[in-house]
């Protein structure tokens, strides 16, 4: 694995571009794959080789999966009328379901970076909730789960994960390390968008043939949009000066909005938007060297990164804002994550958490528990007491305790423009169609 990851990796390298240049030396002393892929919002930025390999044989098997259209296309075409009519039946007769559509990163990726890289993610990954290591990096579930729990519909399966996965209630296009920038990242959100778009024509065709697809038409329609996507296009320039940073916000929000208005005239009315959390409170942000204390803000996180966050959100929000008196058919809920999670160390002891500046699973022990050399998922790591209540899982990623607090912020619509709850957009299934 390890060879995968960090073999070939020059020409993705080049084109990751000179911005993300400063980030590698960060990381550069990097041996081990998976403490890459823990250290950022993203996977490693190499294995251009076996990573693109990897990426075509499991796009191919999960295109396949949902409507195996493929594989069986010389039936489908002799396919009689009777079929066709027995389908929209069965499509009639079957409730209007919650169908939810996810693009982000490490954020909400609920498996797929895994699949595709074909990482093995050994334990104590996905320890506190699943027992197992499932491809999420955190020791259990990320926002997202939380918010299909909450409709009552079972964890969305990730678009390229080709065992076991159920597009029934939608599809989760989120790749960790995923950026809205295109071209920096494999997956970077034109692509995700692409593979919707993808999805969504070969399940519509599927249906025109008579046969079952996991979404129809009505669902895509009355689907949940959602997004938590940008955390990584402003890590990577936050060792810029402020000014320049500020420079660059803008092109990254302007790719959210072009992707929502993408989604739009493909017919998507229900947005649900992210905007970014409190990067200057990461471990990983607070273990690099500083000459001083003087950039850090009284509840101990750099300024100059949270001030960068909380810009990001503020263009984000305004965007929605311009989006909402364009598309007026729609509704367009921004939430903002980085109050969300500020309050969480800011208010820490209201939540039970000791230490909200350290992690659970990293090297080095206090302040930060944070090494960029050794992350988390290294033998020997230190790692907090099961149920310890921890904000951060690796440094980067949340734990199963802290994204279960963040959700229920999220959910509670206080933290959203409009103020609206997700249950305003989406009527949960009834629980007996619960799958969790
Ligand atoms: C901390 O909690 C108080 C009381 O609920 C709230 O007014 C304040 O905004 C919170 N602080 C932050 C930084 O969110």
């Amino acid at each position: 694995m390890a060879s995968a990851m960090n073999g070939g990796g020059g020409g993705v390298l080049k084109k990751m571009g000179l911005l993300r240049v400063q980030y590698y030396c960060v990381m550069g002393a990097v041996a081990a794959a998976v403490v890459v892929l823990t250290a950022r919002y993203m996977p490693a930025p190499t294995g251009a080789g076996g990573g693109a390999g990897g990426t075509v044989r499991a796009s191919s098997s999960t295109a396949a999966a949902p409507g195996g259209g493929d594989e069986r296309g010389e039936n489908v075409w002799s396919a009689g009328e009777e079929r066709r009519k027995k389908a929209a039946a069965a499509a009639a007769a079957k409730a209007p379901g919650v169908v939810v559509f996810n693009f982000g990163d490490s954020n909400s990726d609920t498996g797929g970076v895994a699949a595709v890289m074909g990482i093995h993610i050994a334990p104590p990954e996905g320890r506190a909730y699943f027992h197992h290591p499932t491809g999420r990096l955190s020791d259990g579930r990320v926002i997202l789960d939380f918010i299909c729990e909450s409709l009552n519909t079972h964890h969305l399966s990730p678009y390229m994960k080709p065992l076991g996965s159920d597009y029934s209630n939608g599809v989760n296009f989120a790749i960790a390390g995923s950026t809205a920038t295109p071209g920096d990242t494999r997956f970077s959100l034109d692509v995700q968008l692409d593979q919707f778009l993808f999805f969504k024509e070969r399940c519509l065709e599927s249906i025109e043939r008579g046969e079952d697809a996991p979404v129809d038409k009505k669902g895509f329609e009355s689907a949940l949009y959602t997004m938590d996507i940008g955390h990584n296009d402003v890590t990577g320039i936050l060792y810029l000066p402020y000014d320049k940073i500020l420079a660059k916000l803008p092109p990254m929000v302007a790719e959210i909005k072009k992707a929502i208005e993408s989604l739009h005239k493909n017919g998507a009315r229900k947005f649900w938007i992210h905007g970014t959390g409190a990067l200057g409170c990461l471990p990983q942000k607070l273990a690099m060297p500083r000459d001083d204390d003087s950039g850090l803000d009284e509840h101990g996180c750099i300024t100059k990164f949270n001030d960068a966050a909380k810009k990001f959100n503020a263009l984000l929000s305004e965007t929605c804002d311009d989006l909402r008196l364009q598309m007026t058919d729609s509704t367009i809920v921004f939430v903002d994550m980085f109050a969300v999670k500020y309050d969480l160390v800011a208010n820490h002891t209201k939540y039970g958490i000791e230490k909200p500046l350290m992690t659970c699973c990293g090297h080095g022990g206090p302040p930060y528990n944070y090494d960029p050399k050794r992350s988390c998922m290294t033998s020997d790591m230190d790692l907090c007491e099961l149920g310890a209540k921890f904000i951060s899982w690796d440094g980067v990623h949340f734990t199963d305790a802290a994204n279960g607090m963040v959700a229920a912020k999220v959910l509670s619509g206080e933290f959203s423009i409009p103020r609206i709850k997700l249950t305003g957009l989406v009527t949960p299934a009834k629980p007996k169609d619960s799958r969790l």
